[in-house]
């Protein structure tokens, strides 16, 4: 199996440089082909969005980016500044909010004022020496982000990281992590079940399907995005189409909507 290489693109070179290249990746689990030769391209400071559904390979890929696992052919690219938020925390319970930051640092960028800094970015300074248990969930998931973010990453690989946040909540985390990657500027890859979330935060969204990247699209719709109109609407069915979701049945006149106009669009495992 091939470790990942960090993409050093050079400077004499004619193409753009790019955050993150995978090509012919496959990844097989007990003589089963989860993902299939796969190709991708990431440029840097992109957001990017990932769909699929349940078990199609999408936290397979995103720990092969993160230098967690490695593909059984083909090879990938990417920096050697990443850094990785799960749909948990994470957090050392032993440890300081602001310890929690610079955790695994060393050097000017694991000093208190560094992981102060982080955390008023994302709006927890008064936490800095708070224990996390003491923290809400959205609270304990802003600390994993500034805990990213310190690291100044060339990748952001995001696992769901909203999933078991309430939905206002997660409405807020979603403005703060497209507000904080527009300022850092990092690549990043969001993994996510939610149609309308990808179509809110990404400059391009992809659906992993059989393996592979079978859909892939730039979002045109400028920001900040409201989740109505009709690009908006016109881009969530086609993505609903691409993950095998009935939009027909959802503007069926004789079922009664279970979710807000606005509501998230969340797809069952
Ligand atoms: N270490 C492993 N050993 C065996 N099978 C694995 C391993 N890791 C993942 N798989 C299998 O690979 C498939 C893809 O898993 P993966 O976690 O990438 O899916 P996913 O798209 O992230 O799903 P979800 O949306 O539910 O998180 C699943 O069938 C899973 O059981
Ligand atoms: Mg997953």
């Amino acid at each position: 199996m091939n470790a990942p290489r960090n993409f050093l693109p050079t400077k004499n070179s004619t193409k753009t440089p790019l955050a993150v290249k995978v090509a012919d990746v496959s990844r097989i689990f007990d003589g089963r082909t989860v993902l299939d030769s796969l190709s991708l391209d990431i440029r840097p400071g992109e957001f990017v969005a990932l769909l699929g559904a349940s078990g199609s390979g999408k936290t397979t890929l995103l720990r092969i980016l993160a230098g967690l696992d490695a593909p059984d052919a083909g090879e990938a690219w990417v920096p050697e500044a990443r850094t990785v938020v799960y749909q948990e925390p994470r957090l050392v319970l032993s440890r300081r909010v602001w310890r929690n930051v610079v955790v695994g640092l060393s050097g000017p960028q694991a000093t208190r004022d560094q992981a102060v800094k982080a955390l008023a970015e994302v709006g927890l300074r008064e936490r800095a020496d708070a224990w996390p248990a003491t923290l809400s969930g959205g609270e304990a998931q802003r600390a994993a982000l500034a805990r990213a973010l310190v690291r100044e990453p060339r990748l952001l690989l995001l696992d769901e990281p909203f999933a078991a946040l309430d939905a206002l909540t997660r409405l807020k985390m979603q403005r703060l992590i497209r507000d904080l990657c527009q300022v850092h500027g990092p690549a990043t890859l969001l993994v996510t079940h939610d149609v309308e979330e990808a179509i809110l935060l990404a400059d391009r969204i992809l659906v992993l399907r059989e393996g592979a990247i079978a859909f892939d699209a730039q979002v045109s719709i400028p920001h900040p995005r409201e989740a109505e109109g009709q690009r908006f609407d016109a881009l969530r069915a086609q993505l609903l189409g691409e993950l095998g979701v009935s939009v027909a049945a959802r503007a069926a006149p004789n079922i009664t909507p279970i979710a807000p106009r606005h509501g998230a669009v969340l797809l069952a495992n």
